[in-house]
């Protein structure tokens, strides 16, 4: 299951994820918010954290306007990796070497057309399970 969530910068966005993880057949469970009216993005980022530590998830997207307060919070939640990711380049890099679990985005930055590619990718990159990456991961764990 994908957990999915916005704040209102976000939003629009998110429906053109819906729409891409509604036609690839992929289980998602959607946080909110549900429309454009303004709202808190710290509060759908731990939500979608908490999913994706849980178990519940095993991965989880967010959105908001530009990407980056939602992915400050979902990274105060211990044990998330959450990646802000406007290329493709980037998002294939983080699954690879950083094992993230969440993609962010920003939605007043980059388009839809891009965002589906960018989503497409981290769903499907696998993580290298290289010795030196899981070194890395397991020293920013330790840190917390
Ligand atoms: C909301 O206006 C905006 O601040 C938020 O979506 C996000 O960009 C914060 O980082």
């Amino acid at each position: 299951m994908i957990a999915i969530g916005c704040d209102h910068g976000g939003f629009e966005l998110k429906q053109e994820i819906l729409k891409y993880l509604e036609e690839q057949n992929l289980t998602y469970k959607d946080y909110g918010c549900y429309d454009t009216a303004s709202v808190d993005y710290p509060e759908y980022a731990k939500k979608v954290a908490n999913a994706v530590v849980s178990g519940e998830a095993e991965k989880g997207i967010l959105i908001c306007g530009t990407g980056i307060g939602i992915s400050i919070a979902a990274n105060k939640v211990k044990g998330i990796r959450a990646a802000l990711c406007h290329d493709c380049f980037s998002a294939q890099a983080t699954r690879e070497h950083n094992d993230a679990n969440i993609l962010a985005m920003g939605g007043r930055i980059v388009g839809p057309g891009l965002a589906v590619k960018i989503v497409d990718i981290f769903l499907h990159t696998p993580f290298s399970e290289d010795e030196r990456h899981i070194r890395r991961i397991s020293q920013i764990e330790d840190e917390r």
